[in-house]
């Protein structure tokens, strides 16, 4: 599919056409390059790389290096999604240097657009430093998944009063501080409808109801793969886990009944040149 690679303006604008943004993770140059030849116009290195690629229990073990290395493999397939990167835990917490550090080996290593980051008013300082850096940020905010301690579990967030001031209070922060977007993960849909109502920048939900300004899913929970628990908000779009046991279990059965590989998977020659020479020799 040809068509313009997608900008950060192009992305706000779609918020003034009432036209839905959406987005999906990536973490491996193949899946983004399937990405890539849709429509889609987000590609997020998540850091849900963690649990989904290196199978860890939570977002939190994964590092600087290892998001790079997978934000550079993503960015070769991806030439004109967004492509923007996941900051890992403690990637970005200690100080404004660091944080303004490592996003950018995001943009100068990984090839990214773009960084996210988890947090509201607490990250707002790390996020204008950010921008004023001139690297985009988009924020993200609810049930963000690296506190998950904090908030003991994977827990919907803003369903009292408190916590749902709380967390409108974060998305202006966020856009006061220059985030060019903002990532609505596990909150009531009318709390998320009021946040997107009132902010200029884009909402991008996940568990987060219909009214965000744009959508996102881990790619392999849409797919299928992901066979642990799935999240009400998940909507699985494929049974890849099935399709793909099913071509490897027919590629065993295959390989032992000697059906594979075939003549048709084999390079022939007309004359095998081993037995041309034991020919000339007489050898049969
Ligand atoms: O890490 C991730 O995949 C995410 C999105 C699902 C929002 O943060």
């Amino acid at each position: 599919m040809d068509r313009k690679p997608v900008t950060i303006p192009a992305i706000i604008g779609k918020k003034n056409s009432g036209s839905k943004i959406t987005a999906l993770t990536a973490y491996d140059f193949s899946f983004a390059k399937v990405l890539d030849a849709t429509d889609i116009d987000i590609i997020l290195v998540g850091d849900s790389l963690a649990m989904v690629a290196l199978g860890f229990p939570n977002t939190l073990p994964v590092t600087m290096d290892e998001m790079i290395a997978h934000t550079r493999a993503v960015q070769r397939g991806a030439r004109n999604s967004l492509l923007v990167g996941d900051m890992p835990f403690m990637s970005y917490q200690v100080s404004d240097e660091q944080a303004i550090t490592n996003a950018g080996r995001f943009l100068q290593e990984g090839g990214a657009a773009a960084v996210k980051l988890e947090g509201g008013v607490r990250m707002a300082q790390k996020v204008r430093a950010i921008v004023q850096a001139g690297i985009p940020v988009m924020g993200h905010i609810g049930l963000t998944p690296q506190s998950v301690h904090q908030f003991g579990g994977y827990k919907i967030q803003g369903k009292n009063l408190l916590q749902a001031r709380q967390i409108k209070q974060d998305a202006r922060e966020l856009e006061k501080a220059g985030a060019f977007a903002i990532v609505l993960e596990g909150i009531p849909d009318d709390l998320a409808q009021e946040i997107t109502g009132c902010l200029k920048i884009p909402t991008i939900g996940i568990g987060a109801g219909p009214h965000c300004d744009g959508q996102i899913l881990v790619l392999h929970d849409l797919l299928g793969i992901t066979q642990d628990f799935t999240p009400k908000f998940v909507k699985r779009y494929a049974n890849l886990d099935a399709e793909i046991k099913k071509a490897v279990g027919q590629y065993i059965e295959e390989v032992r009944s000697g059906a594979f590989p075939g003549r048709e998977h084999s390079y022939n020659t007309d004359k095998n040149p081993l037995k041309k020479v034991d020919d000339s020799r007489g050898n049969h």
